[in-house]
């Protein structure tokens, strides 16, 4: 198998789970790794045999590579998807796509304009979990949609991360930065959105870093930390949603899909894994659903949109994890916030195509049929 080589922009916390990835998908050849700090680029590239530890020009000017994997702090990915662009590559971001929704458009229409495919994260609906729910709801399996709940119920980063401040600044915040998982799956399960209202608050403005290396430093919280929203689906369907930051303890599932013959209890989209769950109208008794479909290594297989974006990219077929679902995701995002500020309805413009759904029994390595 040819593989296609990537580079590494950003080499914090998350690069490992990518560089992991690269190393469980054939078709991915980790060829550079680039960072504003130069030692994490060197300690990435060397924990993992990457080739090349670089500046960010050089990586960009690097004729073999051909997807930029956008892994930086969500305030630099709207710049560095650009400059990916315009050095001519395909470009990955981790979530969400940009902070603004003009930048956002910018990256889509700089991607058109030179023929540049643009992934993002996440790409957990690609895994066994996430497909075996699209394949049943697809089937018919409850009925048709009427509604949907998911819930991002927590108390923030700062007790693991080491380096949390930036969840708290606009860009992040439990909507930005949680919400794409959610609403990824949503609008994967469901189709687009039309509408929302949000309402959305800072809760706990001030944090204590809990973690090493910044034990005791105190954050200020600059962007909501709880957040709510109603949506309604093109498809009929009406759903809610929470994401918090500022919650300790809840029983709230994940998401849950209410059809009219069934309802479907949807995994963690954080994941790639099980379990799925159903209860048919008229019985009491949960069922569980054996997967219907693999890659539910959560650890190894992080990054399996870039894998799809380059198996994508050989088959000459559009990539799953796609620019303007990514877009749509952050439109409804923003669309909560400014439903709450504003205090009406918020009409949604963008929309967006269901990214076909993964062939059955495929081998672990391969996202083609
Ligand atoms: N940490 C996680 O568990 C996790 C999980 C899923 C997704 N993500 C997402 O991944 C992204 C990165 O998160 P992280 O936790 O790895 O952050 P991090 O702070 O650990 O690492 C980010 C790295 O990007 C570098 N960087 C920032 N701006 C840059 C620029 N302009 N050019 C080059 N390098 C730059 C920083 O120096 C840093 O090393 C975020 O969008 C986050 O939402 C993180």
């Amino acid at each position: 198998m040819d593989t296609i080589k990537i580079g590494l922009i950003g080499c914090g916390n998350i690069s490992a789970a990518y560089l992991r990835t690269a190393q469980t998908f054939r078709i991915l050849e980790a060829w550079a790794c680039a960072d504003l700090d130069p030692a994490r680029a060197k300690a990435r590239a060397e924990e993992f045999g990457v080739p090349r530890a670089c500046s960010v020009e050089e990586l960009l000017a690097d004729p073999e590579i051909q997807i930029v994997v956008n892994l930086t702090t969500p305030q630099a990915h709207a710049e560095v998807s650009l400059a990916a662009i315009a050095a001519g590559k395909h470009v990955y971001s981790e979530k969400p796509l940009a902070v603004t929704l003009a930048d956002g458009r910018r990256i889509l229409e700089a991607a058109a304009d030179k023929g540049a495919r643009v992934g993002c994260a996440p790409g957990t609906f690609l895994g066994g979990g996430l497909q075996t729910c699209r394949k049943l709801i697809d089937e018919g399996a409850i009925g048709r949609p009427v509604a949907c709940t998911a819930f991002m119920m927590s108390h923030g980063h700062e007790g693991w991360h080491p380096d949390p401040a930036y969840y708290y600044r606009p860009g992040a915040g439990p909507m930005f930065d949680m919400g794409p998982y959610y609403l990824t799956a949503l609008t994967t399960l469901l189709g687009p959105v039309t509408q929302v209202a949000g309402m959305a608050g800072i809760q706990i403005p001030e944090r204590t870093i809990t973690s090493q290396p910044k034990y005791g430093q105190k954050i200020l919280v600059e962007t909501p930390d709880h957040v709510t929203g109603t949506m309604a689906f093109a498809n009929g369907a009406i759903g809610t949603i929470i994401t918090t930051f500022a919650t300790w303890h809840s029983q709230l599932p994940f998401i849950e899909i209410y059809g009219t013959e069934a309802t479907l209890s949807v995994p963690n989209p954080n994941s790639l894994a099980g379990p799925v769950r159903i209860c048919l109208a008229g019985e009491r008794e949960w069922r569980d659903v054996p997967l219907t479909h693999g890659h539910t290594d959560s650890r190894n297989m992080w990054g399996i949109g870039v894998a799809d974006m380059a198996h994508a990219i050989a088959a000459d077929r559009p990539h799953r994890a796609g620019g303007a679902q990514a877009y749509h995701v952050l439109e409804l995002m923003h669309g909560f916030l400014e439903s709450w500020q504003r205090g009406c309805y918020q009409r949604i413009e963008s929309t967006f195509e269901r990214p076909a759904p993964l062939p059955m029994h495929l081998p672990e390595d391969a996202l083609d049929g």
